[in-house]
């Protein structure tokens, strides 16, 4: 059963997809680092922001449009790169991939991701961007980005901020790896939620498909932590297209990054599930633009979860912001019209609330109001 119609909000979605998952899948999904405190705190500074409203503009004729790099989105919104969206339901990355292609928005294809990445190019129409992580030798980056460039790809989205796979407990205590050990806990776990279960078996379980064969291996898992600086530099000189930097919030490496020629940077937490301490990332966005200027493009993801945190970022320095878990709860809960529902959403809240702040576009940025005290130094 799937469960589309009762999507109205982000935690509709959540709430549904804990119903349908297994627990090692949802637990996968919503865990986060540590307590998972990181998180949650994050989203509670997201609501503390303010919006400044503007009454009496004809704001009438709204566009939801933004130009990233060389080309109109026709949304201020694509998806985050996350692995194995395929759990959420079969065929979910081609779910995303079409969406980007409908609205010109660009979806993320994670080096971990269900499908492979010359099919999501393909069926994403061009709106693909490649993100790759480094793998403990460096060999698979090489292979990685070749294969990008060959697919098609024009952005590379480098994640910087996993040097270790952060420790997040509920995906310990469930037991999940990629791939699938099944031992008594998950077989009844697996028991306990059919629908997800036999639609996995009609449809083979998700794996990595950008590895096995001639691509070897790659385990999500293991150390990142000998990636420095030069490896950054080799990827520049390698890779023609624009070069996006995802997983910064300490502004020192913002204006490194800069200084080494990256096209973008993607200010974000990944969610909370990398450094549970970390700072704020919406509050770090704030103080990477101000140090960055005006022009740098900067784009933003953690903790967004409805059209007013959209324009939360934009006011905050985004040039544009991208949706993890939201996206994945929609997929869970209700297939490809949850997550077409979940975008709908996204859409008109965004509409509705430039209606509210007196805003006909997104070419001028929302006023924030930011309560005294809420940032850090
Ligand atoms: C299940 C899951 C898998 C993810 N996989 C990746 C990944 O492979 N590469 C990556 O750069 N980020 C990954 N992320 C992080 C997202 O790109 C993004 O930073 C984060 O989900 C945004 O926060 P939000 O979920 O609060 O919206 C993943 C996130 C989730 C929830």
């Amino acid at each position: 059963m799937m469960f589309s119609r009762q999507i109205h909000s982000c935690e509709d979605a959540r709430r549904l997809a804990k119903k349908r998952l297994p627990w090692m899948v949802f637990d996968y999904m919503d865990g986060a680092a540590g307590e998972g405190y990181g998180e949650v705190r994050n989203r509670q500074v997201m609501q503390d922001i303010r919006l400044q409203p503007s009454v009496l503009v004809n704001v009438e004729h709204r566009s939801l449009d933004v130009r990233v790099f060389d080309h109109e989105a026709r949304r201020p919104f694509g998806v985050s790169p996350m692995g194995m969206c395929n759990l959420a339901t079969p065929g979910a990355d081609l779910m995303l991939a079409r969406q980007a292609a409908r609205y010109h928005s660009p979806v993320g294809v994670s080096t971990v991701a269900s499908t492979p990445l010359e099919k999501m190019i393909e069926v994403a129409e061009g709106h693909a961007w490649f993100q790759f992580y480094f793998s403990g030798d460096g060999r698979v980056v090489n292979t990685l980005i070749d294969r990008a460039q060959v697919a098609g790809y024009r952005t590379l989205v480098v994640t910087v901020d996993v040097a270790e796979v952060g420790r997040r407990p509920r995906e310990l205590k469930r037991g999940f790896k990629m791939p699938f050990r099944i031992g008594v806990p998950q077989f009844i776990d697996f028991a306990l939620h059919p629908v997800w279960s036999l639609s996995a078996l009609a449809r083979g379980k998700p794996g990595m498909a950008n590895f096995g064969g001639d691509f070897g291996t790659f385990d999500r898992t293991e150390t990142r932590a000998r990636a420095d600086w030069d490896d950054l530099d080799r990827i520049r000189d390698q890779w023609k297209g624009n070069l996006v930097v995802k997983g910064v919030l300490n502004v020192a490496d913002a204006v490194r990054l800069k200084a080494a020629g990256v096209d973008a940077i993607q200010v974000s937490s990944h969610g909370g599930r990398q450094l549970e301490s970390a700072p704020y990332p919406i509050l770090a966005l704030r103080d990477i633009r101000t140090a960055l200027g005006p022009e740098f493009p900067l784009f933003y993801d953690s903790g967004i979860r409805s059209g007013e945190d959209v324009l939360k970022a934009y006011a905050l320095g985004a040039d544009f912001v991208f949706l993890g878990r939201s996206m994945l709860f929609s997929l869970a809960a209700g297939g490809q019209k949850g997550m077409e529902s979940m975008w709908d959403i996204f859409s008109d809240e965004t509409s509705i609330a430039m209606a509210q702040l007196g805003m006909d576009s997104l070419k001028t940025r929302p006023t924030p109001r930011v309560p005294e005290g809420l940032g850090y130094s």
